[in-house]
């Protein structure tokens, strides 16, 4: 029997075929990534949003609705949308703080963090794996972005841990007294440092995660998009294996990011793409949360097995960090302390009658 071929029938299959078959692999592509991020949210590992309320509301919570602030990547809303289970809030403070009020902006930051995770049902304060395993809701950690907010000091950085943050990048765009920046011209701070000191070695069996920050993906060039940003998680997967990797989008911490990774709701979007270049379920389960808990994990037993007080007291050298802002007790003469005891004594005995006339007055009025 002879088949009898009409031309308009062909080209309605045609024109139907090139119309629904990328739709419906597309389609399902999409709905597998949000079904993969459904089960298995999100740990971003950097958000610079609260930098966004200190320079937009001078940390004036009660003047915003974090549900639907519109002038920032973030806003709850698009965190429920982005698949966001845990966010590391970065308290970031300018290397230019550096030497000058950096620690007091940091808690300052700190503070802000814990107001805003407190204040907001969608939200909770965590500070171990556990925690983020258990919550139901957008899990908080707390992380410091450079080395300066430390002032080179450890003990600075135990209480910071005290406060609840969990990770400090080890500079910013500035070196420390102890640790060298990749970021060359931008401040000029400590030149002379390179790598790390012996103050400032680490162990390390870590995570890169990735920024999605355009201007570094791009390395300048214009134009950034999610195949640029997939490109570098297929890298870094080829020389490090995708346990090496996760994400800190650095949403709100620069202006650019690729097209179609305009705020925190478009993380479906990367899976999605990664999903088209081969990528299977487990491996981007491990990039979406498992690696990160894995290290945290780690790091936690690190913890459990020496003692958080068992650091040590090493001090960084006097002479690498002397500056106008930093006092120097290591020479302090003894007369001097002793006058300065008998008139603080004075000094703290005549702010008690100050506070007693005060409550006097106050219940008599
Ligand atoms: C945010 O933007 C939407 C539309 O773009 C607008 O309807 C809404 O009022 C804005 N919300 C705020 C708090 O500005
Ligand atoms: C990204 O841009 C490149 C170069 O213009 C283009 O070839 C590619 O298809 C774009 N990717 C997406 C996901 O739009
Ligand atoms: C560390 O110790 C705490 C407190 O004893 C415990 O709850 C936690 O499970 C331990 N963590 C790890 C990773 O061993």
């Amino acid at each position: 029997m002879e088949m009898k071929r009409n031309p308009t029938k062909l080209l309605l299959w045609l024109m139907f075929l090139s119309d629904t078959v990328p739709f419906t692999y597309e389609k399902s592509m999409r709905e597998q990534a949000i079904k993969l991020m459904q089960d298995t949210r999100l740990i971003d590992g950097h958000n610079d949003f609260v930098l966004r309320l200190r320079i937009f509301y001078q940390n004036r919570l009660s003047k915003v609705n974090l549900k639907e602030i519109n002038k920032t990547h973030t806003n709850l809303a698009k965190l429920e949308a982005g698949y966001v289970g845990a966010q590391f809030w970065s308290v970031y403070v300018l290397c230019s703080a550096q030497n000058k009020d950096a620690v007091r902006l940091t808690l300052e930051q700190i503070d802000i963090v814990k107001r805003m995770c407190n204040s907001y049902e969608e939200l909770e304060l965590v500070t171990t794996s556990q925690g983020i395993s258990d919550s139901k809701k957008i899990a908080c950690l707390i992380g410091i972005e450079g080395g300066h907010s430390i002032d080179s000091s450890l003990a600075t950085l135990r209480m910071y841990y005290d406060l609840g943050v969990r990770y400090m990048t080890l500079t910013h765009s500035c070196n420390t007294p102890w640790s060298e920046s990749s970021s060359k011209g931008i401040h000029n701070f400590y030149p002379s440092v390179t790598g790390l000191t012996a103050f400032g070695q680490k162990r390390n069996r870590g995570i890169i995660m990735v920024t999605f920050n355009a201007d570094v993906l791009a390395c300048g060039r214009k134009v950034a998009n999610i195949s640029t940003l997939a490109d570098h998680f297929d890298y870094i997967k080829k020389i490090a294996g995708p346990e090496s990797i996760g994400i800190g989008g650095d949403y709100d911490g620069v202006e650019r990011f690729p097209e179609g990774l305009e705020d925190v709701s478009k993380y479906p979007s990367l899976i999605e793409e990664l999903l088209r270049r081969g990528w299977n379920e487990i491996e981007l389960k491990a990039v979406l949360r498992e690696n990160f808990l894995r290290v945290f994990r780690e790091v936690e037993k690190v913890r459990n097995s020496s003692g958080l007080m068992d650091v040590g007291e090493s001090e960084i050298l006097h002479k690498e960090v002397q500056n106008s802002c930093r006092l120097d007790l290591h020479n302090y003469r003894i007369e001097t302390i002793s006058s300065f005891g008998f008139s603080s004594v004075a000094q703290s005995f005549s702010l008690t009658l100050v506070i007693v006339a005060y409550l006097i007055l106050y219940y008599e009025s």
